[in-house]
């Protein structure tokens, strides 16, 4: 079916994800959608154009999942491998439909003008690029320079001219300087002033009516950006999805309820994008704080989801993966018949999911093995018996759409 949404809403809650990658600085993304969008309604291009500024600053470094990648974001002018988060942001980018026309873009989000400037591509593809680039460079500078703002502006001018025509083109830093005269434009970076400004932009936007299909490739998009940010979770929320859709079929839920349970399934872990790599990799036992990090990430799904109006009962389902019956689970502690029976399908799929996988910690198991734990759970009261039951039934087809990879999810 279709979904009425805010696409604007949809795209800025993403980047919210997308931002929590920084742990303390979770604003990056909205910074430089903020700051190109000023400098290209200073250089005087359209709505349009802006708007499309927006969306891309928010999602521009997509390619990034770990939080060690983050760091270079917002302290280093260039780093090593940089181009590596820019090529997998456009293989993204590529594979969705309502982002596809700005995967070029991000691809040559670090490209040097004086490469850029020559290549066979779009002017406007070029202008965004090197646009994006400069604001994002700006944005590193800042978090580096620490200095009372007239003399940190002053600095940031400095090396952003030492890099005229090489890095950036001298229009593009002559908008910069025209727009970031004002010191509201700097002002404007602050956590409370940006997030004013992007919600002022959100509400302009029109609910308008986006396919199922399309939902979820963007589902999906994300979906991989978190099973990236580990090499022990490549392909869990597919795998998540993919066996929650198979019990839900079974338990013959209705074409709409599946979707629901699809996208709550493919989301589950948005919210896992905040924890440190150390911790979500560590070899050992976690301590108590890393524990409450770890547990934390259902209600961080919840909360980066239910800012997009229709959405509030994915988030809610996808934040209830970590509940026990028993009422012993987390975040939300909720008790027996409080949790929906999609939700039940969803921990059930993902804890068969995550020991059919191996860990920092553990082996990959069998499906007898794996099927043993989730059943002495069931016995313990903490997960649903007929889930359960449904499973020995079927263990081998289980263990199949558990492992599924992302490519043949399409033919489910
Ligand atoms: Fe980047
Ligand atoms: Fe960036
Ligand atoms: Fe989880
Ligand atoms: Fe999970």
């Amino acid at each position: 079916m279709a979904y009425k949404l805010n696409f604007r809403e949809v795209v800025y809650a993403l980047s919210e994800a997308l931002d929590l990658v920084g742990i303390d600085d979770i604003y990056h993304g909205k910074r430089v959608a903020f700051m190109a969008a000023e400098c290209a309604i200073a250089a005087g291009y359209d709505d349009e154009f802006v708007n499309e500024l927006i969306y891309i600053g928010m999602l521009h470094d997509c390619g990034v999942s770990t939080t060690d990648m983050h760091k270079n974001l917002v302290t280093k002018l260039e780093w090593k491998d940089e181009q590596y988060h820019c090529d997998r942001g456009q293989m993204l980018m590529k594979k969705t439909a309502l982002f596809k026309t700005y995967a070029d873009t991000i691809y040559y989000h670090h490209t040097h003008w004086q490469d850029l400037r020559d290549l066979p591509v779009d002017e406007k593809v070029k202008i965004q690029a090197n646009l994006i680039y400069l604001v994002d460079r700006v944005d590193a500078l800042r978090a580096q320079i620490q200095l009372p703002l007239n003399e940190m502006k002053a600095e940031i001018y400095r090396i952003v001219f030492e890099h005229k025509d090489t890095f950036f083109a001298e229009n593009l830093i002559e908008s910069f300087m025209h727009a970031s005269e004002r010191a509201s434009f700097w002002f404007f970076l602050e956590d409370d002033a940006l997030e004013e400004y992007l919600h002022e932009w959100t509400a302009k936007g029109s609910v308008t009516e986006v396919s199922y299909d399309q939902l979820r490739e963007i589902a999906i998009m994300f979906a991989d950006i978190v099973d990236t940010k580990s090499p022990f979770t490549a392909q869990h929320s597919f795998g998540v999805a993919s066996l929650s859709l198979y019990f839900g079929k079974k338990l013959d839920l209705d074409e709409h309820r599946l979707e629901i349970l699809e996208l709550s399934a493919l989301l589950h872990d948005l919210g896992k994008l905040r924890i440190d790599d150390a911790i979500l990799n560590k070899p050992g036992q976690l301590n108590m704080d890393e524990k409450l990090a770890m547990n934390r990430h259902g209600f961080d799904s919840d909360m980066i989801l239910r800012k997009i109006k229709g959405f509030k009962e994915i988030a809610y389902l996808a934040s209830l993966h970590h509940e026990t019956l028993d009422g012993e689970g987390y975040p939300y502690r909720l008790k027996g018949e409080d949790i929906p029976l999609e939700a039940r399908i969803i921990a059930v799929s993902d804890i068969f999911q995550a020991l059919i996988q191996s860990r920092p910690y553990r082996e990959a198991m069998s499906a007898e093995n794996a099927y043993n734990i989730l059943s002495e759970m069931a016995d313990e009261g903490k997960l649903d018996r007929d889930l359960i039951a449904l499973m020995r039934e079927n263990l081998s087809e289980v263990y199949r759409r558990a492992s599924v990879p992302e490519r043949s999810l399409m033919s489910l």
